[in-house]
């Protein structure tokens, strides 16, 4: 148990775009009791909505334009060396957009978790939810993981399932997962924040056990 904000470990989040999944984030984090704070809110893209919901809560934030770099490298390098800045304990990505370079990923090995918009290891990378509908998948969903250099390969923390119905698009599918996620990441960044959940090499540990497998959580808005 952290005693003192002083303790309290020091989220930053790096977003791309509208930053619903930060908002969540916020909203939590900022919540009586939390665990843990966001310390600033990092984006790749000028203008990108995230940096403004940062804003009006009052946190910092800093912009690292990729299009202003000519390579992956720099943009990581400099990436980094602005993240080092504010010392976090965590690093979140939330709708991050960007391929990261494997100095990267090593640079904050076991401290860095991504949410994923399909139940992994199905449907890596984009256009999660119109493949779900193109297979004909009766259960699609949310996972929330460890960064590794394999893309959106990292260990399985948790999962949060939704039913894929005759009538969903991949609009509908797009909101009824998004729901979700909004519930699932505060919940593990709160597991971390409160040294539940760890990662030693390449095995998750929750509760100092070893995860077998994702956590299926019931998150439902009902509830
Ligand atoms: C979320 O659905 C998140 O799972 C996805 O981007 C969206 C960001 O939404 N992330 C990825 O696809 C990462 N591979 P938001 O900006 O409203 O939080």
């Amino acid at each position: 148990m952290m005693s003192s904000d002083a303790m309290e470990p020091r989220i930053v989040v790096l977003a791309s775009g509208s930053g619903s999944n930060l908002q969540a984030l916020i909203e939590n984090t900022q919540s009586v009791g939390f665990p843990g704070r966001i310390v600033a809110v990092g984006c790749n893209r000028p203008g990108a909505f995230a940096l403004e919901r940062a804003e009006q809560a009052g946190i910092e934030t800093f912009l690292v334009d990729h299009q202003q770099y000519s390579s992956r490298e720099d943009f990581d390098r400099q990436l980094r060396q602005t993240i080092d800045r504010y010392s976090p304990d965590l690093l979140v990505l939330a709708g991050f957009m960007r391929i990261l370079t494997p100095d990267f990923v090593r640079a904050f090995h076991c401290r860095m978790l991504n949410i994923h918009p399909s139940l992994l290891p199905k449907y890596r990378g984009l256009n999660t939810h119109q493949r779900a509908l193109d297979d004909g998948e009766p259960l699609h969903g949310v996972t929330v993981h460890f960064v590794t250099e394999e893309l959106d390969g990292g260990p399985l923390i948790a999962q949060a399932e939704v039913s894929v119905d005759p009538q969903d698009t991949a609009a509908s599918l797009a909101e009824k997962v998004r729901a979700k996620e909004h519930l699932l990441y505060p919940i593990v960044v709160r597991w971390f924040c409160e040294g539940r959940l760890k990662l030693a090499g390449n095995q998750v540990r929750f509760d100092d056990l070893p995860l077998r497998e994702a956590l299926r959580l019931p998150v439902d808005l009902n509830s």
